[in-house]
């Protein structure tokens, strides 16, 4: 038996597209922040008296379909056939609309694995994540990681990256707690398939990494800044031009994005980011979280959550 924590991570360059479903490669790097608040707990048991895998997420069964498949590769690795009881907790505030693939496969990957008897070092974990829900490559590790692509199975992991001198924080705004619209999967390979700008996505999104890199290493928000809403912006404007044409923006998205730009414009260092639904994330430092928050109050009110960089997944117990 083993229980996990891992900690959900907001992509600043964002991964959208896989060269490779199965494997789950991606078409290009991505950079993200692991946040503190966010995470999940994962108990993973083999017992030899089970019939078949179980599974419970915040106290409910449900089907085993992803998590089977998932074990599978755990038991590929190990070399053993028993079937395994996972329950998982989310610690995500109530109705957040943040759940996430990314803590739940990094989190189910590290339990199982150990329960498994596999001691496996980060890169093989950040793999075997990988193969559950691509962002949860990232999740193994605390502060920035970057996934790096690769070629192959063996080369598409992510790994911590040195923590800039900056008090990074994040402020979520929760435009809508309501189930997403669309399933990112299905969404991505349509943009994949259909959208006339899906290879510019891929060219300067790869580019924006290695400028991502730079400006990290050289501590400039700014830069950090402009490079995480032009990702965004230009995922965004990837997916909108997909067939059929669909968004996740919905008018409190803009509003949210334009109280961003004015902080901006009155000095205060803000930037947005948006992932697979209409919450907006905003991306700045530890002393202007007051200005943030009054700037988003009068029409968020309730609806802020306030947090900061946050630590690698962790064994709470084997
Ligand atoms: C917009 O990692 O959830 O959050 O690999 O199909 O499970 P699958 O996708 P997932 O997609 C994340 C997309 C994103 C951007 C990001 O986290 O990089």
């Amino acid at each position: 038996m083993t229980l996990a924590r891992a900690h959900t991570n907001i992509a600043l360059i964002k991964y959208w597209g896989k060269k490779d479903a199965r494997l789950i490669l991606p078409y290009t790097s991505s950079i993200s922040l692991t946040l503190a608040d966010f995470y999940t707990d994962t108990r993973v048991t083999f017992d030899p008296t089970l019939g078949e895998d179980r599974f419970t997420l915040d106290g409910t069964i449900l089907p085993t379909t992803k998590v089977t498949p998932f074990l599978d590769l755990v038991r590929d690795l190990a070399g053993r056939h028993q079937f395994a009881s996972v329950s998982s907790v989310n610690h995500v505030p109530t109705a957040a609309g943040l759940a996430s693939s990314a803590s739940a496969y990094a989190a189910l990957a590290l339990a199982a694995s150990r329960a498994a008897g596999l001691r496996l070092a980060p890169r093989e974990l950040s793999r075997l994540a990988r193969r559950g829900s691509g962002s949860a490559s990232r999740s193994l590790f605390g502060g920035l990681a970057i996934w790096h692509r690769g070629f192959d199975d063996a080369t598409s992991f992510a790994e911590a990256l040195p923590a800039p001198k900056l008090d990074l924080a994040m402020v979520v705004v929760l435009v809508s707690a309501k189930a997403k619209a669309k399933a990112s999967r299905s969404l991505m390979a349509n943009t994949v398939a259909t959208s006339p700008y899906y290879p510019a996505w891929v060219e300067h999104n790869q580019q924006a990494c290695e400028r991502m890199l730079q400006a990290l290493a050289a501590s400039d928000f700014e830069r950090i800044g402009e490079l995480t809403e032009q990702s965004a912006m230009q995922m965004h404007a990837a997916i909108m031009a997909g067939d059929p044409a669909f968004t996740y923006f919905q008018p409190e998205t803009l509003a949210a994005w334009q109280t961003v730009q004015q902080l901006r414009a009155a000095g205060v260092a803000a930037y947005a980011t948006m992932d697979a639904g209409p919450n907006v994330k905003v991306l700045t430092l530890a002393a202007h979280v007051p200005a943030v928050v009054a700037a988003l109050t009068p029409q968020f009110a309730g609806r802020l959550l306030t947090t900061r960089p946050g630590p690698a997944a962790t064994v709470l117990e084997d």
